[in-house]
């Protein structure tokens, strides 16, 4: 598949699960076969690019990232040549697909940890992080704080501790170990020859360790991730790599490097803020940290979310914004799990269709590449009492069939059971009932992805610039590429607003309104005025007047001999 310049900034990427998509050999997990029968419904959404969650070999204590054979399809998935015929049939379809790498750490069952653990004279000994004591960097954060107490878990058979961020069943890799480092790009190059686009690249701060640090976001590791992205770039123009690094912003910008390391990054800090505007009416958590987040260099993005696979982690916000984000949006215990809130999107906003419909355009229309969770365009419900991050990662919902169409087995042979809550039920919120009914969720997400695929060069590539207005619920701003500009206009509110804009660089241009492709009065020299009900928004293009005619009028033309 070719790779037009700069690809990935105009692209809307879904992220996918292969177990949770089709089941496509009636085993009651989704599988690759599937996943292709699936292809041309992803491709009718409106969508460009495929993140597939890990599917590669793993005992499944942390779904999929706990691998413990990087070159092999996990079996329940298919083979490698079903992940070919899927790369394949994407391409087919103009879909690019990028693939979850987990680099920092393995499961315990890879034969690499269990080599390394058995003898100490084990080649495989130095590729993990060993200690007598459990005191070397003291201080350094726990991640998973409701499951682990301590980054070093004693391990009996090595008698030694092992050093891990995440769960204890997942070593960390040392890479101080050169031979690690190579390992790990014969993995990219194993891949990206069959064929992907790219890598989101799983928990990237933590590759390295040094005493009397945060074992963080140090040089070394952006070392690492410059050489991975010199020899990618070398062998396989046009792939892309993209960040997984959930930290404060000018952390996380630093894996842009000098246009020389990630080509793209996830928003952490900006996705918890979407919500705590929307909750407190007022545009300024967005735009604080909009500004924060900018700029970047010309080549990188951002890649925006709403929601994802993990909890919506509140790790990038202070304590009073997480207990107010616990307050608003997890009212049970339950459904909170360690720093985060575990639910999916739509139950998160109460259902509610114009938030849902406001949080899309905001997504759509801010600064970076719109990554969509699947299943959040049905509007699916989630189960908080399913476990650890269970409940946002159940079978895709296709028809009012037995379970939810996703599969054909008898329900408790599921991987997990569909959502029957009556408020979100699989009988009317799937796939089939939601494509009949054309003011069904899907249906506008996919009429609102089609409107932004006419100006996916503006929202993709566009500079930003927030306009001045009196009103705090209002949120307001202009993208500008190439002499295009589109106004964006927002009230986060529950009330209707009036506004007031100052418009006067835009005199005798005249706003044209994307989605039902509308002409508004033309902007003169008073301030433009606008009602906005409750959480409704506009994309207006700014279309600049029509140049005066040179020729003269038909009227003055001199009759012809
Ligand atoms: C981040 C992934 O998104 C999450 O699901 C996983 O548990 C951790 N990394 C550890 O790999």
């Amino acid at each position: 598949m070719d790779h037009p310049p700069l690809w990935y900034k105009d692209a809307v990427f879904y992220e996918l699960s292969i177990k949770g998509f089709y089941d496509g050999n009636h085993d009651g997990y989704g599988d690759f076969v599937g996943a292709i029968q699936k292809l041309d419904y992803l491709r009718d959404l409106g969508v460009d690019t495929l993140w597939l969650l890990p599917f590669y070999q793993s005992p499944w204590r942390d779904d999929g990232y706990d691998i413990s054979d990087y070159y092999q399809v996990h079996p329940t998935y298919g083979s490698l040549e079903d992940f070919d015929r899927f790369i394949q049939e994407a391409h087919r379809r103009d879909l690019r697909v990028v693939a979850d790498l987990v680099m920092n750490h393995v499961s315990q069952d890879h034969p690499w940890f269990q080599e390394a653990r058995a003898d100490p004279q084990s080649p495989k000994r130095n590729w993990f992080v060993w200690s007598d004591t459990d005191q070397k960097y003291r201080g350094v954060r726990v991640i998973f704080v409701d499951t682990e107490r301590s980054n070093w878990t004693w391990d009996p058979v090595a008698k030694q501790y092992f050093w891990h961020r995440f769960y204890s069943h997942q070593p960390d890799l040392n890479y101080d170990n050169p031979e690690v480092r190579e390992e790990m790009f014969r993995v990219v190059q194993f891949w990206m020859k069959r064929g992907i686009d790219g890598f989101r690249c799983d928990a990237v701060p933590y590759l390295f360790e040094r005493e009397g640090t945060s074992c963080e976001n140090l040089p070394e590791t952006h070392a690492f991730f410059k050489d991975l992205r010199a020899r990618v770039e070398a062998e396989f123009p046009g792939r892309i790599l993209l960040a997984e690094a959930n930290q404060w912003p000018a952390d996380v910008k630093a894996y842009f490097g000098n246009e020389d390391e990630f080509h793209m990054a996830f928003n952490f800090p900006l996705m918890p803020r979407i919500f705590i505007a929307i909750a407190r009416e007022v545009h300024h958590p967005i735009t604080d940290i909009v500004m924060q987040t900018l700029p970047i260099p010309a080549t990188c993005a951002w890649g925006i979310f709403l929601r994802n696979h993990d909890e919506l982690t509140l790790e990038m916000v202070t304590n009073e914004e997480r207990d107010f984000m616990y307050h608003e949006y997890a009212k049970l215990p339950v459904m909170r799990l360690n720093l985060g809130i575990r639910r999916r999107l739509a139950p998160l906003v109460d259902d509610d269709r114009r938030l849902l419909e406001l949080l899309h355009g905001l997504l759509f229309s801010l600064p970076g590449v719109p990554v969509l969770y699947y299943g959040d365009e049905l509007g699916m419900g989630d189960n908080v009492f399913l476990g650890d991050r269970n409940g946002v990662r159940t079978p895709m919902q296709w028809s009012p069939d037995r379970n939810a169409g996703f599969s054909r087995v008898d329900p408790e042979m599921l991987y997990l059971p569909v959502i029957t809550n009556p408020n979100f039920h699989y009988e009317s919120r799937n796939v089939e009932a939601e494509v009949r009914l054309s003011s069904s969720l899907l249906r506008w997400i996919q009429r609102i992805l089609a409107v932004r695929r006419r100006y996916a060069r503006v929202f993709g590539r566009g500079e930003i610039e927030f306009l001045p207005h009196a009103n705090p619920s209002a949120l307001i701003f202009l993208r500008r590429y190439e002499g295009q500009t589109v106004l964006c206009v927002f009230n986060l509110s529950r009330r209707s607003v009036a506004l007031e804009l100052s418009l006067p660089q835009f005199k005798e241009y005249t706003p044209l309104e994307l989605r039902g492709n509308t002409r508004f009065p033309r902007i003169g020299e008073l301030p433009y005025f606008f009602t906005l009900g409750e959480h409704e928004w506009f994309w207006f293009e700014l279309l600049p007047p029509e140049p005066a005619s040179t020729s003269p009028p038909p009227s003055s033309v001199p009759p012809s001999p």
